[in-house]
């Protein structure tokens, strides 16, 4: 009774309260900038010990802070600015409009350079490779990403050539050292190579067109979970609606862009039947699955990629779909499946039972020594992560193309070494 008689009354006061208490300050605010307090004479700071810099040196960066670039590399609007050189370039595609289910990889390259804060170029030398890409004296950038347009396709498609050829045709720093893609490029000249950060798998196509203008038909290595060979979907009326992450291998056998060794590793996805596999050797390809890893095991897997490449200039395209989901059975009574968030979870079109991030990074490391032109991860869709794993795997990857790239041969095993020095 008492309460409820004095309630009323009580909000009008706690109203009035704050009403109050609000306007004094702003008041306060208005004159007090109008008239700024002056410092007294006798003023004097309040600390007076040793500046930071004094007392410890640089504001450096932790592994976890200062500005987002791929493992802390300068980074770089490249596009903008014709005097920038280097030997390699990270560039971001963040394109995502030609997917067939789950959209996102347009937040790829930011979740891959997010994925890698804990990499360094101080750091980067590991056991499995014996080697640490940043002291090859190869001059390593972040040219940031290509701000291509979300709402047309054909215009981003072209987006991405024209920044690709801008950045393919500066010439790399090293030019007058050792020659690596100057054996290789048409016109002689030493070419940078670009690691592309995807995207949905779509930019390959406007990547070739590139590369094929420097080197002619170019060579793939496909690591996917699919084929993107096909060469339509139900329903594409259109010219534009041909181009797709399923279809841009098929488009670039069309437009004579690819060379007819290429090859597919991890292939495991549901298809129209066995016609598919019968068009994908017409458009150039053969394929290893990811059952083989089993059959032949991982050295045999290596043999045939690099019996299949030789010595073409050769491109490496990455599906981070390649990297598997564990199927988990729930006991020997319950023969469902369930899907466990697996390696590699957040990517469009994801396939139960791939490979894992060990032996796919294995793979990789057998592959040195090839002719490489250039690498792509794509169809990284952070929306679909958790606790950042694809990210960081995508990221360790990029990590591994470096080394790809720069060592001469895939590096002995460590039990060989061990061997050697005994
Ligand atoms: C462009 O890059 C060169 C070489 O690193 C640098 O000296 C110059 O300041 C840059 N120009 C602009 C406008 O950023």
């Amino acid at each position: 009774m008492i309460l409820s008689t004095f309630l009323p009354t009580l909000v009008v006061l706690l109203r009035v309260s704050c009403v109050n208490t609000h306007q004094v300050p702003l008041a306060e605010s208005t004159e007090s900038k109008s008239t700024p307090p002056k410092p007294a004479a006798d003023f004097h700071p309040t600390y007076d010990g040793p500046t930071w810099e004094k007392k410890y040196g640089s504001q450096y960066d932790l592994s976890y802070t200062g500005p987002l670039s791929f493992s802390h590399l300068p980074y770089e609007r490249c596009l903008d600015n014709a005097s920038l050189s280097y030997d390699i370039a990270i560039l971001g595609l963040p394109f995502d409009t030609a997917v067939t289910y789950r959209s996102g990889a347009r937040f790829g390259p930011f979740a891959i350079r997010s994925g890698s804060r804990r990499q360094h170029s101080q750091r980067g030398y590991t056991l499995s490779w014996a080697d640490n890409p940043y002291t090859h004296g190869e001059r390593i950038l972040d040219c940031g990403d290509v701000p291509v347009n979300p709402f047309d396709n054909a215009l981003a498609v072209d987006q991405m050539e024209v920044a690709y050829s801008t950045l393919l045709a500066r010439p790399a720093t090293r030019s007058n050292t050792e020659p690596v893609t100057r054996l290789l490029a048409k016109d002689g000249v030493e070419h940078p190579r670009i690691i592309s950060l995807g995207g949905d798998h779509t930019i390959v196509l406007p990547i070739l067109r590139s590369l094929h203008r420097v080197y002619g038909p170019i060579s793939v290595i496909h690591f996917d979970a699919h084929l993107d060979t096909w060469a339509t979907y139900p329903g594409q009326t259109s010219e534009q609606a041909r181009v797709t992450h399923g279809t841009f291998f098929y488009l670039a056998k069309e437009e004579g862009l690819l060379a007819q060794n290429n090859i597919h590793a991890g292939i495991r996805c549901k298809m129209t039947g066995i016609a598919d596999m019968v068009n994908d050797e017409t458009v150039g390809f053969q394929a290893i699955t990811a059952d083989d890893l089993d059959d032949i095991g991982s050295g045999e897997i290596i043999n045939k990629i690099k019996k299949r490449i030789g010595d073409s200039p050769v491109y490496l395209s990455l599906d981070i779909d390649v990297i598997g989901m564990k199927s988990v059975f729930v006991n020997k009574f319950l023969s469902f499946p369930l899907i466990d968030p697996g390696l590699a979870p957040a990517t469009g079109t994801p396939e139960p039972g791939g490979w894992t991030t060990r032996e796919l990074k294995r793979i990789i490391r057998g592959l040195a020594g090839l002719n490489f032109v250039g690498a792509d991860i794509v169809e990284v869709a952070p929306a679909y992560d958790h606790a950042d794993i694809t990210g960081i795997a995508a990221a360790d990857l990029v990590h591994d193309f470096l080394s790809l790239f720069l060592a001469k041969s895939p590096p002995q095993s460590r039990h060989a070494r061990v061997d050697d020095e005994l």
